[in-house]
């Protein structure tokens, strides 16, 4: 099984129990976010307005790893023509039933972003990734990912990422451990474990967890990847537009 399978799945079966409807009803109780104002909104408005993409069926977009689809129906609701992937079943169930009670259209599909195929047909105006970024970890899974975002993006398409960057102390606590040289978090896990990249470190088991990379790391690896890095906003997580492209970093 994948590394990052097992632990997506365990989340949206809880939020199933729970009556939830998004990732972060789990995790941030603060309520500032809710599926229709959700964490990264004020970014993908405010990048739609910049970016003048015609919020036209006609203009399509590709959400990967949207979870029940916040982003991909508010997307939906402006007017894109969304299509959107997500790993967890029971996170797409979700996420079609959330869209037919807003009245939104969105193709939604259960797929592994890192397992995709290549593209001879490049579809999308706009790929979105709404923190799923941080969940694949290991140079090859990131390097499939932008290789299916360039396939799938047109010349004139745009790559906008919300992701977490290393932040000093986060994920310290007992049971993870975290490599500075790579940005990467590995969270432990039963010796017996079925994830694969599994690594032994101290005689305790670990997966990849996350990868919290700094600014300045993630915007090399995106130039790195192929992508233009037209601007980078960050705190303790970023928020980047791209485009396919090698030119010089513009901001
Ligand atoms: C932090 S959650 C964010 C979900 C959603 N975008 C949101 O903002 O509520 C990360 C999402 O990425 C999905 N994900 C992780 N790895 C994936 C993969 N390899 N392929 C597709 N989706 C993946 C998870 O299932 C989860 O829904």
């Amino acid at each position: 099984m994948r590394y990052y399978h097992a632990e997506h799945e365990s989340v949206y079966r809880e939020i199933e129990k729970l009556g939830y409807t998004q990732w972060n009803d789990l995790f941030e109780h603060s309520g500032a976010w809710t599926y229709d104002h959700f964490q990264n909104r004020a970014f993908l408005e405010r990048v739609i307005t910049r970016l003048g993409l015609p919020a036209a069926a006609g203009t399509r977009v590709l959400e990967y790893g949207c979870g029940t689809g916040p982003a991909a129906c508010f997307l939906a609701a402006r007017g894109f023509e969304v299509d959107a992937i997500d790993l967890i079943p029971e996170a797409i169930n979700l996420a079609r039933r959330l869209a037919e009670e807003r009245g939104v259209r969105v193709g939604f599909s259960v797929a592994d972003v890192c397992a995709l195929p290549a593209e001879s047909v490049a579809r999308y105006d706009l790929v979105v990734d709404s923190y799923c970024l941080q969940s694949i970890v290991t140079d090859e899974d990131r390097d499939a990912v932008f290789s299916a975002v360039r396939s799938r993006l047109g010349p004139d398409g745009y790559y906008v990422i919300s992701t977490a960057l290393y932040v000093p102390g986060r994920d310290a606590e007992d049971g993870f451990w975290y490599d500075a040289s790579t940005g990467i978090y590995y969270r432990e896990v039963p010796a017996d474990s079925a994830a694969d990249q599994l690594v032994e470190i101290d005689g305790r088991w670990y997966v990849p967890h996350r990868r919290h990379l700094s600014a300045e790391a993630l915007r090399d690896e995106l130039g790195a990847a192929g992508f233009q890095v037209l601007s980078l906003e960050s705190s303790d997580a970023a928020d980047v537009v791209c485009r396919v492209g090698s030119d010089e970093v513009s901001s």
